[in-house]
């Protein structure tokens, strides 16, 4: 069936973010892997309901879409007051049987805990939606200036595992999905 398609969502919308930086680098990193492609998803490209409706709006249909087209997804999310921001939990909440049975891993940042406050309680709100989030997590530190040139090894290498491990879900979830459909 192809590579696995990795969707990199970038969590933050606010002006002047950080995220937008640090998940171009991200995107770089699985730059000429064979095993997988990658879609960008800016939530700041969808002008999603403040308000949550049940109705669909073309912002939301477009989200759901891409999260339905997607066997891998890579959060790439801030720290905001020890959890993640409201723009990425009012999207998340968008989409419900497009996020089951697929892997999500997470790219973090922060200023002081390289934003795994703010993983942790991902972790929870994914397994709620039935997705399966991969054990390893890219921690970018901000006050260190990071992704910079000097701590770019260790980051690359980060990366490489979490992409190897979304690889792997990926693949996996997506033969058993198509094996036996999830029933939640
Ligand atoms: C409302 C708010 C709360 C924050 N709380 C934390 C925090 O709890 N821990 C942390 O490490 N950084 C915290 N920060 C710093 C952010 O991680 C940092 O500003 C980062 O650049 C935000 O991501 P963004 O620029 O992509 O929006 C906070 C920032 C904001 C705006």
């Amino acid at each position: 069936m192809g590579p696995v398609r990795l969707a990199v969502i970038i969590g933050s919308t606010r002006e002047g973010r950080a995220g937008e930086e640090i998940a171009r680098w991200f995107v770089a990193q699985a730059a000429g892997r064979d095993d997988m492609t990658v879609n960008l998803v800016d939530l700041a490209d969808y002008d999603l309901p403040a308000r949550y409706t049940a109705e669909p709006t073309d912002a939301i249909r477009s989200f759901v879409r891409e999260v339905g087209l997607a066997d891998a997804f890579a959060v790439v999310t801030p720290e905001y007051n020890h959890s993640f921001p409201a723009s990425l939990k009012q999207a998340i909440d968008y989409a419900y049987d497009e996020w089951q049975a697929k892997p999500v891993g997470f790219v973090a940042y922060g200023c002081r805990s390289t934003g795994l406050h703010a993983v942790d309680q991902l972790r929870t709100v994914f397994t709620a939606l039935h997705a399966t989030t991969v054990r390893d997590v890219v921690g970018v530190d901000l006050l260190r200036g990071e992704p910079s040139p000097e701590c770019a090894d260790q980051l690359c290498q980060d990366a490489r595992v979490l992409l190897d491990q979304l690889t792997w879900w990926g693949l996996a979830l997506r033969d058993a999905r198509a094996a036996r459909p999830y029933v939640s």
